[in-house]
C-alpha cells in the first residue's frame, strides 16, 4: 500500500480519528448493550490484546477451549468501532456475539462510549501503559499496520504524539479521562501494563476479584502461563498473524512486550522534551505510571 492511500486524520468532536472508526457512527451509538457485557476499553497500545486473552481464557477456556484455538482475538473479542468496507462490522460482530457474557473492545476515550454501557452498569475493564512506551509502540504499529495513518519518521511521530495527533486522540486525555469517569461511575476496574509486567498473576486475582470469578488454582495457572509474552507471541489466534492489513516483514504486532523499551528510542533531547511536556499535561493527574523497574 503506498502512503497516499493510508487513511487520514481529521478532527472528530475534538479528537484525531479516521474514518473507519467513525463512518458507523451512528450505528455504533446505538449499540445495545447488555448489563453483563464486558468492555475493555484502552488507548491503543497499552495491552488490549493481553487482557482480551486473559479475560477469554478466564470466562471460556474450560468450557469451550476449542474457540480459544480456532477464532482469532478479533473475533472472539469484537472492536465497536471498527468498520472497515466490505468486511462485518466490530458492532455486528459484537451484537451477533454467541457468548455470554460479550467481550466488546474499544479504544473511544470514555466521551465516545455508547450510552448504553452506563445505562446497563456495565463492567469495563481500563489498561494504561506509560506514556513513552506506549508511543513507541504505537510507532511500530503505525509502520506496520496499513488502516493506520502514515507513521513517517520517528521524530515526525513523536511530535505528533505530544500534540495529540493520533489515531484515538490525546494519551493524555484518554487516560486522565477514563481514570476522572471511575470516580462516578464504579464498575470501572482500572489497570497499568506495568503491574501485570511486574506480577501477571496478581493482577489476574484482582481482575477476577473485580468480574466475580473464583477460578481453581490450575485454570488460574492455565490462564498466567497462556498469556506470558512469548506464548501470546508464538500463538496464531492471539498474535493477528492472520489479519492481511499488518504487514509482519515490518514489525510484528507482539514485538518486545516490555517496560522501558523507550530508552532504545528517545534521544536525550526528546526524552527532556518528553519530561517537560508531561510534566505539564499530568500536573494534576493522579495517575503514576513506572517507566522502568
Ligand atoms: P510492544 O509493541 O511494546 O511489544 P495492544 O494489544 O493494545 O495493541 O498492545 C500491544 C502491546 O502489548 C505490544 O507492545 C505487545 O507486545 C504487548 N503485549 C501483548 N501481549 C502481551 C503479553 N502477553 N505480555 C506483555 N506484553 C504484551
Amino acid at each position: 500500500m503506498d502512503p497516499s492511500s493510508r487513511p487520514k486524520l481529521f478532527d472528530f468532536h475534538g479528537v484525531s480519528m479516521t474514518n473507519i472508526f467513525t463512518d458507523n457512527w451512528e450505528n455504533i451509538q446505538n449499540f445495545q448493550a447488555r448489563p453483563d457485557d464486558i468492555l475493555i476499553a484502552t488507548y491503543p497500545k497499552a495491552g488490549t490484546t493481553w487482557i482480551s486473552q486473559i479475560l477469554d481464557m478466564l470466562y471460556f477456556g474450560q468450557e469451550s477451549p476449542e474457540r480459544l484455538t480456532s477464532l482469532p482475538i478479533y473475533e472472539r473479542v469484537p472492536f465497536l468501532e471498527m468498520t472497515i468496507p466490505n468486511l462485518v462490522s466490530g458492532k455486528d460482530q459484537a451484537d451477533n456475539l454467541p457468548t455470554t457474557p460479550r467481550l466488546i473492545k474499544t479504544h473511544f476515550p470514555v466521551q465516545f462510549v455508547p450510552k448504553s454501557f452506563w445505562e446497563q452498569n456495565c463492567r469495563i475493564i481500563y489498561v494504561a501503559r506509560n506514556a513513552k512506551d506506549n508511543l513507541v509502540s504505537f510507532y511500530h504499529f503505525a509502520r506496520m499496520n496499513k488502516a493506520q495513518p502514515e507513521a513517517g519518521d520517528w521524530n515526525s511521530f513523536f511530535q505528533r504524539f505530544l500534540e495529540g495527533k493520533m489515531v484515538f486522540g490525546s494519551w493524555y486525555e484518554h487516560v486522565n479521562g477514563w481514570w476522572k469517569k471511575k470516580q462516578t461511575y464504579s464498575k470501572i476496574h482500572y489497570m497499568l501494563y506495568e503491574n501485570m509486567i511486574e506480577d501477571t498473576g496478581r493482577e489476574i486475582d484482582k481482575l477476577c476479584n473485580f468480574i466475580g470469578l473464583s477460578p481453581s488454582a490450575e485454570v488460574k495457572e492455565m490462564v498466567r502461563s497462556g498469556v506470558q509474552f512469548d506464548n501470546m507471541k508464538k500463538n496464531k489466534m492471539a498474535n493477528y498473524s492472520t489479519l492481511p492489513i499488518m504487514d509482519f516483514k515490518v514489525s510484528p504486532f507482539m514485538r518486545k512486550g516490555k517496560v522501558g523499551d523507550w530508552k532504545n528510542y528517545f534521544t536525550v533531547a526528546q526524552n527532556e522534551a518528553f519530561d517537560e511536556d508531561y510534566k505539564r499535561k499530568m500536573k494534576d493527574s493522579p495517575l503514576q505510571f513506572r517507566f522502568e523497574f
